[in-house]
């Protein structure tokens, strides 16, 4: 018998830019001609069938008359979309117009876009450069940055996936004004839930200029795309790969999540974090880890923001409970949570320790008041 031991020792550097504007596609294909995207060759204009009429289709267009060689590959919108069966149709798509290793994904769209393309990309002749053009104020929020790429499966969301960093992220704050007003709710709900987490001075902010980001004024929407993006990276600068603090951007997504599953998507991923921080603050409470007012006001400002609430009626409550066993903080068959401390705060349980166990039957105790 004989082994030997393969050094294999990675320093990686996978910083990149995250460019914040309205309008953003000229400015795409200057950095693109500046060597955004290396050696890449070819470029495959990944989004769905929505985003492409908007604005994919223009980026194509673009990168055509600026003599890229570019193909669009488009999928029908929305969650359902977000699995492997789509993630094959876009890879086999691209291996049929000759795409190789020699590539670059631009993901153009919301996040079920960028997580989608993202885990392509990252497997994609074992791994390709990608961009995020981000159209949605949610995947501005959160999901185009942070390096999480993935897809659902029928047990639940984002089981499958990769972390896989973009070269780099654009999040164009016009395109938000062809967002539907739910879309924006939907938004909305990451951006309360990073306010509640770490920053209670924009917790503030979203209170008083609530109706200035409805109205999509240039400049709140600027505030709330930056301040998302500087809370978000202060946590995964810190943990990359979620072994610690990342789990706080979990806040409302414990229950959320669930929910999210259990509505067969009926509800939007937004309205559903929106139910789940609501559960989350009043389990919070319960604890004793915000006031019973703190709690109310979360929830005021998720009313506001034109989210949900309460569990919407034909969530079986049931299920909901035992949805809540597929979440991965699950440990030795408990469920763990990760809590806010007042406004602005999360709790933390020890070194490095962001979640605690939580005993089914207090989670019971909240559901009537949900
Ligand atoms: N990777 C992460 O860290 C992370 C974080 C949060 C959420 N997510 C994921 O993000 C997804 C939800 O993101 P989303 O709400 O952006 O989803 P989405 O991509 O489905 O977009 C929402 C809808 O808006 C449409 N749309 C997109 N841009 C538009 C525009 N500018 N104008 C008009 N319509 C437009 C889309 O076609 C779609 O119908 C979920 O799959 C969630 O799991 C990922």
């Amino acid at each position: 018998m004989s082994s030997f031991r393969v050094e294999l020792r990675r320093v990686v550097d996978d910083s990149y830019d995250i460019e914040i504007g309205a309008d953003l596609a000229e400015k795409l294909v200057r950095d693109l001609k500046d060597g955004l995207a290396g050696k890449a060759s070819r470029f495959a204009v990944v989004t769905d069938d929505t985003v492409k009429e908007l604005y994919a289709g223009r980026i194509l267009s673009l990168l055509r008359e600026n003599g890229f060689r570019a193909e669009l590959i488009s999928f029908p919108p929305g969650e359902k979309s977000k699995t492997r069966q789509t993630k094959e149709k876009v890879e086999d798509a691209m291996l049929e117009m000759g795409f190789r290793r020699d590539c670059c994904v631009i993901a153009v769209g919301g996040g079920v876009v960028t997580d989608l393309a993202g885990f392509v990309a990252g497997t994609f002749g074992r791994g390709v450069p990608f961009i995020n053009y981000a159209t949605t104020l949610l995947a501005a929020a959160d999901a185009s940055v942070g390096g999480k790429t993935a897809v659902d499966t029928p047990l639940a969301t984002n089981l499958i996936g990769l972390f896989n960093q973009p070269e780099k992220v654009y999040l164009d704050t016009a395109a938000w004004k062809t967002l539907p007003k739910e879309q924006v709710s939907s938004g909305l709900a990451e951006t309360i839930k990073h306010a509640v987490m770490a920053d209670r001075d924009f917790f503030d902010f979203l209170e008083r200029r609530m109706e200035a980001i409805f109205a999509l004024e240039e400049e709140a929407c600027r505030h709330v795309a930056e301040t998302n993006c500087r809370i978000k990276y202060r946590v995964v600068m810190q943990d990359e790969r979620e072994s610690g603090l990342r789990e706080i951007l979990n806040l409302g997504h414990t229950v959320g999540r669930a929910v999210e599953t259990v509505s067969g998507y009926r509800l939007l991923h937004g309205q559903a974090v929106a139910v789940g921080l609501t559960a989350e603050a009043l389990l919070a409470s319960r604890l004793g880890y915000c006031t019973a007012a703190e709690a109310e006001r979360v929830r005021s400002l998720l009313r506001r923001a034109g989210l949900p609430d309460r569990l919407p009626a034909y969530i079986d409550r049931e299920a909901l409970v035992r949805k809540l066993y597929t979440d991965k903080k699950v440990r030795a068959g408990q469920l763990r949570f990760v809590f806010q401390k007042g406004i602005g705060d999360m709790m933390c349980f020890g070194e490095n320790v962001y979640s605690r166990p939580v005993e089914e039957a207090l989670v019971r105790e909240i559901l009537p008041e949900m």
